[in-house]
């Protein structure tokens, strides 16, 4: 499975790593983590994690901290409460998960209860790193927000990047330094607006790009197609035309789509309502398309089967639904079953993955979403600056 990529560790130049924090024995170490995972309502009513696949992913830096001695303090945000109190996004749950996979570590409240988080205060910070002797920046999944508990402490603490947030930029820095070709990339999600700038930083790396979920009826439209009631970002078709135009040929495009009526309801783990048909490219006024058709579905596996590199980000179409589980759940085969080595980022992605039993079958399940594809797009975000800015950092600030 470890064929096809070699992690860069160029990647890592000049970020300090834990071996580069002053002794721990006795010190106390604040560790901004990205627990913000998916919530449901436990057996008993309480609210409960449903996917703990971040918090086991933190658990190797907090481990190897408290083996040195450390006394250990997380940090993280949940959700988006915008600034205040919320109980909707009370940690608890998530510190309750965290003392079963990793006992010992003690949890601040959700950062984002305090407005200074978000607004990157220099008050907040001061108060965030009080009484602490270093910071470690572990939360791969946050380091494209600028926001206090990410850039912040760097400038305050001797400070250090934690193992998951280094094994992902070596992985991510690895597929933009030199992916062993053919390198194919499926992308899918809602916003189109979100990934113009890292579809046209992968077109200058991919051999093929293939383009599902929402976003693709927008490059659809660029194609001039009729799209009846899909998702649609009209102030987006131009940069879609241009990179259509760019990609000469690399970008694959739906050719059939599964639709649904005028009317009809997605259902949420379970069928919705309303006619289902394969229709397209072209889709009926008054239709939504809400998943790859099968020919399309065959043909991105068939991109993926070929390659020796393959990244994957964002649903094939509203896999919620079961109806329009199918393309999603084939690439997701595609990925699992192939020979390359396969990147996958982007929570729904990694649901999907769960969700079929697939998780296990590939080589890299990335922590990050919209980090993800920042790294890939600049080859840089926000936190992994700032560590590099650190007192510590190789070479010296
Ligand atoms: C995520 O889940 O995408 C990260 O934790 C970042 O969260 P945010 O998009 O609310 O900043
Ligand atoms: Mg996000």
């Amino acid at each position: 499975m470890d064929v096809g990529v070699s992690p860069d560790a160029g990647a890592l130049a000049g970020l300090p790593l834990l071996e580069d924090l002053p002794a721990l024995d006795g010190r106390r170490v604040l560790v901004r983590v990205d627990l913000n995972v998916p919530l449901h309502h436990g057996a008993d009513g309480a609210p409960a994690v449903r996917d703990d696949f971040r918090i086991r992913a933190a658990a190797p830096t907090l481990s190897w901290l408290l083996e040195r001695g450390a006394s250990v303090t997380a940090a993280t945000h949940l959700g988006r409460p915008q600034g205040k109190p919320d109980p909707r996004y009370d940690v608890a749950p998530v510190r309750a998960r965290l003392g079963q996979v990793v006992p010992g570590v003690a949890l601040l409240d959700n950062l984002r209860f305090d407005p200074g988080e978000e607004a990157n205060d220099p008050a907040f910070v001061d108060r965030l790193v009080a009484g602490f002797d270093a910071y470690v920046n572990d939360a791969f999944g946050a380091s494209h927000r600028a926001h206090a508990s990410i850039v912040g402490p760097p400038a305050r603490l001797p400070s250090a990047a934690g193992r998951l947030l280094a094994r992902e930029v070596e992985v991510l820095g690895g597929l933009r330094a030199g992916a062993v070709r053919p390198f194919a990339a499926v992308v899918g999600g809602a916003k189109v607006a979100d990934k113009v700038g890292v579809v046209r930083a992968l077109l200058e790396r991919v051999d093929h790009l293939a383009v599902g979920g929402a976003m693709a009826f927008t490059f659809l439209a660029a194609r001039g197609h009729d799209v009846g009631d899909s998702l649609l970002e009209a102030d987006q078709i131009e940069a879609c035309a241009a990179l259509l135009d760019e990609a000469g040929g690399r970008i694959a495009l739906p050719t059939d789509l599964v639709a649904l009526a005028p009317g009809g309801m997605v259902g949420d783990g379970a069928p919705g309502t309303g006619e289902v048909r394969m229709v397209g490219p072209d889709i009926p006024a008054g239709w939504r398309g809400l998943d790859i058709g099968p020919e399309t579905a065959g043909t991105y596996a068939d991109l993926v089967a070929g390659a020796r590199t393959v990244l994957w980000n964002g649903p094939m179409g509203v896999f919620e639904d079961p109806r329009f589980a199918a393309g999603t759940a084939a690439v997701a085969q595609a990925v699992a079953d192939g020979r390359a080595f396969s990147v996958v980022g982007g929570g729904d992605s990694v649901a999907a993955l769960d969700r079929l039993g697939l998780a296990g079958r590939v080589g890299f399940v990335s922590t990050g979403g919209g980090a993800s594809l920042e790294l890939l797009e600049h080859g840089d975000l926000p936190g992994l600056a700032a560590l590099r800015h650190a007192s510590n950092a190789p070479g010296g600030a």
